[in-house]
């Protein structure tokens, strides 16, 4: 099927500018400033409307357990924000499974995606053995050339001792190294005093997880990686004393790469001292945290040293695992959704409120998380690469709710916000998937990614 994009602005790291595009099958052929049609190709109106690379998402929680959102609904849900390529976190490596049935599996549970996807492999602590790491090789070759390490949580937490030896095995075959930097075991320690004491409520969900155990943890893992030379990604990440420890790290050469996510952005530790219900909502981790980890945040990406924002997207029920009932903070499930509203919420409080440039945004959400993460045929839109694309008119608007969701899960953390700006149409390898927030594309559509280590 051939397709004409015509008239729109085109946003690229560099710059915009107006231009058609022409679609052919899966890719992009040409970019010109005016394509005459021939015959039979449909032409879309993009005049006065910006143009973008399809989004890419790389930390979902998709059919992880306890979340509402498979990877059929989570994947309309995503192409409904703009994202076209996700890279989820593949949980519940089960005691002696194997890394490549593991993926095989998750290959199967992914079937339905309407975008393409990938995986990161996650190993537990619980888990991690001699006879998993000589399988490492096993998941490069299946195309899963990242795994997933927890410094925190009871089943999944890793110590020193294993991250070191992880690290050095994976650092050879050029894996990357996502990390859950927080110190559990101080975490651990400081819930058990709030409860004992009978501070219950969720406000002191964030004052267990201080900004100095996620610092803390951000550098212990930091130096290990820089040790054996491995590409370091820390997922997450909230506060400016871990923002420093990455500066630090960054500048005598460690590689590494910070993510952070739009709550964490958008929202504060003020919303953990709602009514019960209500803060239920925000309780992610690491915590939200204050005003000014905020602004270090949004100073952060405009120094470069964060260069991806991922939703870290949870759908868990407000009446299903976020049940506080009569217990307490440490019993709510944690995580927040966010696939489907990262792109327009970065844009609004990004650009439109003039704290990032659009050719920022385009680089936070598109072009370097294809990058991170050796996507070569996405991220940008240029001549051979996957046509991609999203269309977004920036005179409309939208109120972001549960009513008006793709996303299965019962509320929405960011209902009511009014974002300037919004998707018209999204295509991923020229397929159109939402025409005016309906999805209009096939169950299956989306193609696993078989990623190769960045060299
Ligand atoms: O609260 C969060 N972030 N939940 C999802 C699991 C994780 O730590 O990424
Ligand atoms: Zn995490
Ligand atoms: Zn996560």
């Amino acid at each position: 099927m051939k397709k004409i994009i015509k008239g729109g602005k085109i946003v690229s790291t560099e710059g915009a500018y107006v231009a058609d595009i022409y679609i052919e099958d899966e890719t992009i052929k040409m970019i010109a400033s005016e394509i005459n049609p021939t015959s039979d190709e449909i032409i879309i109106n993009a005049e006065g409307k910006f143009v973008f690379p399809g989004s890419i998402d790389v930390h979902t929680h998709l059919s992880n357990i306890g979340q509402s959102d498979n990877f059929q609904d989570g994947s309309i849900a995503a192409a409904a924000g703009g994202v076209t390529s996700l890279i989820n976190m593949n949980d519940q490596l089960e005691e002696g499974e194997s890394l490549i049935s593991h993926i095989n599996k998750w290959k199967g549970i992914a079937k339905d995606a309407v975008i393409d996807y990938s995986f990161h492999e996650v190993i537990p602590g619980e888990r991690l053995n001699d006879k998993i790491i000589k399988e490492l090789p096993s998941a490069v070759e299946a195309g899963c050339t990242s795994i997933k390490v927890f410094m925190a949580y009871e089943d999944k937490i890793m110590s020193d001792g294993q991250l070191y030896k992880l690290i050095r095995e994976a650092s050879k075959l050029g894996l990357t190294i996502l990390v859950h930097a927080e110190e559990g075991e101080i975490i651990n320690e400081m819930i058990d005093e709030q409860i004992k004491s009978g501070k219950v409520e969720a406000i002191n969900h964030a004052i267990t997880r201080p900004d100095f155990t996620e610092a803390g943890a951000t550098k212990r893992v930091l130096d290990i990686g820089d040790y054996w030379n491995a590409k370091m990604y820390i997922v997450h990440v909230t506060c400016q004393k871990a923002l420093e420890e990455i500066r630090k790290a960054k500048m005598k050469g460690t590689n590494v790469i910070a993510e952070t996510c739009p709550q964490y952005l958008i929202f504060n530790e003020e919303y953990l001292k709602l009514d019960k219900k209500e803060s239920a909502k925000y309780i992610c981790t690491p915590p939200l945290r204050k005003e000014f980890d905020q602004k270090s945040l949004w100073k952060g990406i405009n120094e470069g040293l964060i260069s991806t924002v991922a939703s870290d997207h949870c759908s868990l029920d407000l009446n299903g695992p976020k049940k506080m009932g009569e217990v307490n903070f440490s019993q709510i499930a944690n995580g927040m959704a966010g696939i489907e509203d990262r792109f327009l919420l970065m844009y609004h409080f990004g650009v439109n409120e003039g704290r990032i440039s659009l050719q920022t945004f385009v680089d936070l959400v598109c072009t370097s998380p294809a990058k991170n993460f050796n996507l070569q045929n996405k991220g940008t839109i240029s001549v051979g690469k996957d046509a991609d694309i999203v269309i977004l008119d920036p005179n409309k608007e939208k109120v972001i709710s549960e009513k008006i969701q793709h996303q299965t899960v019962d509320h929405n953390p960011y209902e009511g916000i009014k974002v300037n700006g919004d998707i018209t149409h999204v295509f991923c390898r020229g397929n159109l998937l939402i025409e005016n927030n309906t999805f209009v594309g096939e169950i299956g559509e989306g193609k696993f990614l078989n990623r190769r280590v960045n060299n």
